[in-house]
């Protein structure tokens, strides 16, 4: 399915360059579970905006042609190549991508509708209110996918970071299996550590990927020699 993104007139920002992440932080940030315990208590109230709105609106409307199929989602999904790839692999499953940035979404399988399986579909949208309003409308997914989200690697920046972020309450209570891979160690550790602090038993190891890559992202890092890690958690 094509779900045209909208048009955005801000350049597109180049964060595809390798060089590993740079922080003054080299250990989880000592006000972490403050933040997680402060978050998971009182749930986000950020107001959704009307983007996010209607691509939700169309999603949810198109997945209800089949609503008895499990839903998968790739939040930050950049170009949707790693969408496309899950789609494939997972045709049982209704596969959502996510992005912010119409940019990068139109430099993807959005490009090429042919190359779109039919359960794929990509939208434009803030992945935080859209996380909202798939709590709000009762969904659970199968899987939740978030590859290599942007590091955030200012210590006075942890709360844009996703375990450090409003959102987490809602991303755990979309519920089950997180998959969330990073190149910065220290992202993986803080949220191996945010999940323990809403009681969820996690996994945290390296990405051993070889030579075939979920994403773009992990193809570019793997392909500079970064160490890959990834943190997953199965919500019940
Ligand atoms: C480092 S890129 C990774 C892209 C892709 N997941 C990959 O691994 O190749 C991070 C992506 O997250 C998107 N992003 C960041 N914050 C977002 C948000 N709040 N909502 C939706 N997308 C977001 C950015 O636009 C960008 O495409």
């Amino acid at each position: 399915m094509v779900l045209p993104p909208h048009r955005s007139s801000r350049p597109l920002a180049d964060p595809m360059d390798s060089r590993t992440v740079s922080s003054r932080q080299s250990a989880p940030h000592p006000r972490l579970v403050e933040v997680v315990r402060r978050h998971l208590a009182s749930p986000s109230r950020a107001p959704v905006p009307a983007h996010t709105r209607q691509a939700f609106e169309r999603v949810a409307a198109h997945i209800a042609i089949d609503p008895a199929r499990p839903i998968e989602i790739d939040s930050g999904c950049g170009t949707g190549a790693s969408t496309r790839a899950l789609a494939i692999a997972h045709p049982d499953a209704w596969v959502i991508g996510i992005d912010r940035s119409a940019a990068r979404l139109e430099r993807g399988p959005l490009a090429a509708p042919a190359s779109m399986p039919p359960n794929l579909l990509l939208v434009r949208a803030e992945a935080a209110a859209f996380w909202r309003l798939a709590c709000v409308a009762g969904w659970r997914l199968r899987r939740h996918w978030l590859l290599y989200p942007n590091p955030w690697p200012k210590p006075e920046h942890l709360m844009r970071r996703w375990h450090g972020h409003p959102a987490f309450a809602d991303l755990l209570a979309l519920g089950g299996e997180i998959r969330l891979r990073t190149n910065w160690r220290v992202y993986a550790e803080e949220f191996a550590l945010a999940l323990g602090v809403a009681s969820l038993e996690e996994t945290i190891g390296p990405v051993v990927a070889g030579n075939a890559h979920v994403s773009p992202f992990e193809a570019k890092y793997a392909a500079s020699g970064h160490a890959l890690f990834e943190v997953s958690a199965a919500i019940g």
